[in-house]
Formats: C-alpha cells, structure tokens, sequence
C-alpha cells in the first residue's frame, strides 16, 4: 500500500555540517508514528525538510512524497495547499487574534478528494478548552492551548497528514498525555500523524511505531511493542534513572 508520507534517504546539511544522514521513514494511513532523540538530534531538521521548511539555508537531498506523489520540489507553501501540515516547534499562531480570529482566517481547500476534513465544531469538540476562550487573544493563551489552537488551525485546512513538533513542550506533565490522546483519537479516524515528542514514556502511549533519532541517524525502530523494551529507549529514556514524566 502507498504510505500516505514518505521521506527516502534525506540528508540535510547547514554549512557542510551534517545535522540529518540519509532518514528513510513512512507514514502509513491511519498510523500515528512516534519520533523521538535527545536534543540536538535533528527531529525538527527532519520535519522541517519533510515539510521543506528551513532555518537558515541547508542543503537538502533525498525525496518526500505525499500519497505516492513526489513533492520534493515544491516549496513550503505548495506541499502544505497539497495537505502536508506542520505544526512546528513554538507557537504558530496569531497572537494579536482572537481564537475565533485565528481559526476563521484558515480556508480550506476546494478540492477536498483525499483530504481529512474538520470543522470548526470539530475543534471546538476536541479541544473543548479552546470554546471557553473563543474571544481571548492568542497572546493570552497559555501553552497548551496555543498547541491546542495551532493543531485547530492545521485540521481546518484539511490535511492529508499532520505533522507536529514537539506539541507538548512546555506543558505540565499532567497535560501531556491527554494532549496526546485527543490527537490520537484523530488517527482512530484515519489521520496519519507523524509525532516528534520528548516524553518518550507519554508517545509510547499513543503511536503505533516510533523512531529513534541520534546524531542524524535512525538508529532504532519499529513496532511500539517491541519498542518499548529495546535496551536504548529504555536505558536512555524509561531505566530507573530517567525522571518519570509521563
Ligand atoms: N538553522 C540552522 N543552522 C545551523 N545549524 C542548525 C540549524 N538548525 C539546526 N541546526 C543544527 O542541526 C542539529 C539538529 O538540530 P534540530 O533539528 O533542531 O534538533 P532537535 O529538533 O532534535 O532538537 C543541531 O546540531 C543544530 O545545531
Ligand atoms: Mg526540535
């Protein structure tokens, strides 16, 4: 079956400074997948080639492809009008903007064939905190629902596949989780997400299979079960000496 996102041997470069080696990953249809690594290991360099995004200027090979249709070419803004959303690291909201504001101003796409669609309603529904502060600024959100209100803002444009940077970073431990099962609930419902998150205890909980990323590389990974006990997820993140999180 076609992966509804694909990355084949992607290597990104700032300077001549190798930051991501040759990542092959995939995203199957209904699949949430898990990417995780310590900092600096370049899951944002990852995501962002995928979604050709970038800071600064590297240099990128390799291709990406979206339900079997090669994107590599196009620009940022073309793979996300072709349903490749990304939600990055920090906030990608309007702060000067109401949240009816904020989610107002997305449009959908006309053509819809292929494509997750959500409404307002929907957001609101899954993310019912965001419907007590329809009138707030985003600039006066708190870190959760900004994320709340980003992952809103990428639904309405219909994704085909979303793509979210670190969603949790900057929430309280007790939040993570259920952030991330309401995404997956969204998945239970045939969206493929491609999930870059440091809880690795929280993502275990919730993706299907999960990378582990180190210095550039793929280094392990597979199944979430057998994930969960390979001896470097669980020396470097669930061993006795990892600080419980999740
Ligand atoms: N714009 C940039 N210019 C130069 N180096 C960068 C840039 N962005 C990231 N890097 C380098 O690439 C590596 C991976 O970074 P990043 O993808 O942000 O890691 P992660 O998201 O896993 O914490 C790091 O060594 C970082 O310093
Ligand atoms: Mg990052």
């Amino acid at each position: 079956m076609t992966a509804a996102l694909a990355c084949s041997h992607l290597t990104v470069s700032y300077d001549g400074n190798v930051a991501l080696n040759g990542v092959s990953l995939s995203v199957g249809s209904g699949q949430m997948i898990g990417l995780v690594g310590a900092n600096g290991a370049g899951k944002s360099t990852l995501v962002n080639a995928v979604a050709g995004w970038s800071r600064g200027r590297p240099a990128v090979s390799g291709s990406v492809t979206l339900d079997g249709a090669d994107i590599s070419a196009l620009a940022a803004h073309a793979r996300a009008q072709h349903g490749l959303l990304l939600v990055p690291e920090g906030k990608n909201i309007f702060a000067e903007l109401t949240v009816d504001e904020n989610l107002g101003l997305v449009r959908a796409p006309r053509d819809v064939a292929g494509r997750h669609v959500f409404s307002i309603a929907d957001v609101f529904n899954l993310f019912p905190r965001l419907t007590e502060r329809r009138t707030y600024k985003g600039g006066s959100l708190s870190g959760g629902e900004r994320q709340m209100l980003a992952v809103g803002r990428a639904l309405l444009a219909a994704p085909r596949v979303l793509i979210l940077d670190e969603p949790s970073a900057g929430l309280a431990p007790r939040l993570i989780l259920d952030l991330l099962e309401r995404i997956r609930s969204l998945v239970d419902r045939g969206l493929p997400v491609l999930l870059v998150e440091q809880n690795v205890k929280a993502a275990l909980k919730v993706v299907d299979h999960l990378y582990l990323l180190e210095r550039g590389r793929i280094i392990a990974g597979g199944p979430t079960t057998v994930m969960k006990s390979d001896a470097r997820i669980v020396e470097a993140y669930l061993g006795t000496l990892a600080v419980d999180r999740a």
